[in-house]
């Protein structure tokens, strides 16, 4: 018989034929005559019910164990499902202890829950759900950039910058016996990257549109629902942008087109998420897809907090960061949809960013989108394209040496131009709401955090 996956065996398509079926447990009915199986092997949420006879009954096909059906595809009776696997053979390729074994059948444990089992959670509905979503994700992050003409550059993980300045970086040295300890490997001290910005930032110099999705990593040593030591971006960079219209127009293009692409390849994956996981936000999800996404100054953002009868932990005056809560307050005061934040006070952003020189207060050309349930979920900025102004940052931070080949940038055929980062794993916080970020990675990496 040929083998099968049940995504393909559920649909119908095959009816009639004599396949073979592998893949693990979901639930186990026996009856006198019969005995009822669920088998799914990950190739979508849908299980293939088995029809067996009882004498095929063995009392170690139990919740979770891993089994090879032989037999022939048939049209249900049951309104629940279009096909059915009459059984001639099954083979318990792995046993599971149900005693031993941290899920239950017929159990719906919380995403917390399952979250203590790093290893074994993909078992779960719901987190093979969501790694199928953030598959898809990625996948429709691709094509955007893709239909809309960046390249693709593969940034470096390992890098001597601190794109931020924050720092938040992970030193890497090697560990072996043969290694001098007084030397640097590379010569120069050498981190994981925060951003690939710089990269990107120097390959639009060349190719105009360039994005980059990889992992990322700081050393936050917060324990936040959103923030991971290691998470994945997806940064663009964009040349001859003349204001940060043009890049809030690719964000919300991408945050479109990449939600309208999930909605439509992962329905059931989504559903089971809006339905049962985090119900009633498919309604937040399709206002956010409704309708545009406001822009408001970081001055009209700082006024509209100090209007609020709101009682912040911190303070809003200007020249202060915007913190979660007031992110929060403000997506909530948009309408429950995002928001972009444009021209924060220029001390507050990187060096890189474009000083407005045309502006009463002193601001930078930045830029962060705010969204429902997560607050910040990209920053983006223009870059200061003029040799003199960025030298001048440079030389005030004392960073002209480490940087001298960012300026010649600014030297060699210098454009106007921008790019921002969007955080992959709020972006899917967001569209499933979902309230904590460790329940939306595979591996999830924080502080005093790492196993597997
Ligand atoms: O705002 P950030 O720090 O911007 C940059 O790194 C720019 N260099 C990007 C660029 O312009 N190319 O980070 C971008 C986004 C944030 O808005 C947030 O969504 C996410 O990355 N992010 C994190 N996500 C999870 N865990 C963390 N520790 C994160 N830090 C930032
Ligand atoms: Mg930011």
């Amino acid at each position: 018989p040929a083998k099968l996956r049940v995504s393909e065996a559920v649909s119908g398509a095959e009816l009639g034929a004599n396949v073979k079926v592998q893949g693990w447990v979901r639930s186990v009915r026996a009856q006198k005559s019969h005995l009822f199986l669920h088998v799914n092997d990950g190739s979508s949420l849908q299980s293939l019910q088995v029809v067996a006879s009882s004498e095929l009954n063995d009392p170690l096909l139990t919740f979770g164990s891993a089994v090879e059906v032989t037999g022939t595809l048939k049209k249900s009776p049951n309104q629940k499902q279009l096909v059915e696997l009459e059984a001639e053979q099954i083979h318990i390729v792995g046993k599971c202890n149900p005693l031993e074994f941290p899920f239950k059948i017929k159990e719906r444990h919380s995403l917390e829950y399952i979250r203590q089992f790093p290893h074994l959670r993909c078992r779960t509905n719901a987190f093979s759900s969501l790694l199928r979503i953030r598959s898809e994700a990625t996948t429709a992050v691709h094509s955007y950039f893709k239909e809309n003409g960046f390249l693709q550059i593969h940034t470096p993980v390992i890098t001597s910058n601190d794109c931020e300045g924050a720092g938040e970086l992970f030193k890497i040295e090697p560990s072996g016996p043969d290694y001098e300890e007084e030397e640097h490997f590379f010569s120069v001290p050498a981190f994981l990257t925060v951003s690939g910005q710089l990269h990107l930032e120097l390959m639009s110099g060349a190719f105009s549109k360039v994005y980059t999705f990889g992992p990322t990593f700081r050393a936050e040593n917060s324990q936040s629902r959103r923030h991971l030591a290691e998470f994945y971006m997806v940064e663009a960079e964009v040349s001859f942008a003349q204001s940060l219209e043009d890049l809030t127009k690719v964000m919300e293009g991408m945050f479109r087109s990449a939600t309208e692409h999930v909605l439509a390849h992962c329905a059931e994956d989504v559903d089971l998420f809006h339905k049962h996981v985090t119900p009633g936000h498919r309604e937040i999800v399709e206002a956010m897809l409704r309708n545009g996404f406001p822009t408001i100054t970081y001055s009209e953002a700082i006024n509209i907090l100090n209007r609020s009868s709101e009682n912040f932990a911190f303070p809003t005056d200007w020249g202060c960061d915007l913190q979660t809560e007031h992110e929060k307050y403000l997506v909530k005061h948009c309408g429950n949809i995002p928001v972009f934040v444009t021209d924060y006070p220029y001390d507050l952003k990187p060096f890189y960013a474009r000083d407005n020189q045309d502006h009463p207060e002193h601001t930078a050309a930045a830029v962060d989108l705010l969204v429902p349930g997560v607050g910040e979920l990209c920053g983006g900025s223009l870059r200061e394209e003029r040799l003199d102004l960025l030298t001048a940052r440079l030389q005030q931070a004392g960073l002209e040496d480490t940087y001298s080949w960012y300026l010649d940038l600014r030297r060699f055929g210098s454009v106007p131009h921008g790019g921002f980062g969007m955080g992959f794993e709020r972006y899917l916080l967001c569209i499933l709401g979902v309230d904590n970020i460790k329940d939306v990675i595979p591996f999830p990496r924080f502080s005093h955090s790492c196993v597997l």
